[in-house]
């Protein structure tokens, strides 16, 4: 059996998700930060070497890359009424469009979002990448609806080290994932993130009337979003947030030609 917590709209699973898929139940969208592609977890932790330009190279993350589990998840994604949404490297749209196209859903867009405290280039070989992407296809019947109307989407985030709880490698800012839930779902709908980390995308749905099912196989960040998600669901709901308007998108800016 799982370790399992419930509290004020969420439900939250110690576990690899896989583990707990038949636990899970119905939920509208799926929007998760997985790991990413393979490249960005070369490196083995304690493996720590100098480069050639003299520098020690990035420290590896704790966790294994996406590669063996993407095709699973959008076989879970497929199973929502809404949006499927992950968060990737611009590498990994191509791999992530196959896969979502073959689990059934619709492909619709590469989303980015501007990060001003991303890492720099220090070596000052090339230029060093400023923005994030994440894809979003409709895994719902019929047209998909978002509350962002006509316009252009795109997230520029505060990103201040005091938005940012600061105990996971890889944290989402919480004003972005905030900013996704407010266009993409409607308050009351259910939003599962397979692979929570430290429970941002939990805090944000908890705190905007959203109700949140999440799971995260490391006990140290699983009891981060455990904390984390706890204390949103004691705070008051965000009552100016977007009401949720269904309108049907007719643009969503920023495409990404994929290689076919
Ligand atoms: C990129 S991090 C998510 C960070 C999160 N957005 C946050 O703000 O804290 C991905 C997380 O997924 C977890 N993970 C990877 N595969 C998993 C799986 N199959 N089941 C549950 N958790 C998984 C990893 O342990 C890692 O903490």
């Amino acid at each position: 059996m799982s370790l399992a917590s419930t509290f004020g709209g969420a439900r939250l699973f110690n576990a690899d998700w896989q583990s707990v898929e038949s636990e899970i139940g119905t939920f509208d969208h799926l929007i998760t930060d997985p790991p990413y592609e393979n490249h960005m977890h070369v490196a083995k932790a304690g493996s720590r070497g100098i480069r050639t330009d003299g520098h020690a190279s990035p420290q590896a993350l704790d966790f294994d890359s996406i590669e063996g589990q993407r095709d699973d998840i959008t076989r879970l994604g497929s199973l929502a009424s809404g949006w499927f949404m992950a968060f990737c490297t611009p590498e990994g749209v191509a791999p992530w469009r196959d896969s979502i196209e073959a689990a059934g859903m619709r492909y619709k867009r590469c989303l980015f979002w501007c990060k001003p405290d991303s890492a720099p280039q220090m070596n000052g070989q090339g230029p060093a990448m400023a923005v994030e992407c994440y894809v979003a296809a409709w895994a719902g019947r019929g047209h998909s609806v978002w509350n962002g109307g006509g316009g252009r989407n795109w997230t520029v985030c505060p990103c201040q080290p005091r938005s940012r709880d600061g105990r996971h490698p890889t944290e989402k800012p919480l004003a972005l994932m905030s900013d996704i839930i407010t266009k993409f779902t409607q308050p009351g709908d259910t939003i599962l993130d397979p692979c929570m980390g430290s429970g941002t995308t939990g805090v944000a749905a908890l705190r905007l009337g959203r109700k949140f099912i999440g799971a995260e196989r490391d006990a140290d960040y699983y009891s981060i979003a455990v904390e984390r998600i706890e204390a949103a669901s004691m705070e008051p709901v965000d009552l100016f947030a977007a009401p949720g308007r269904r309108v049907k998108p007719q643009t969503l800016q920023m495409d990404v030609e994929v290689a076919q």
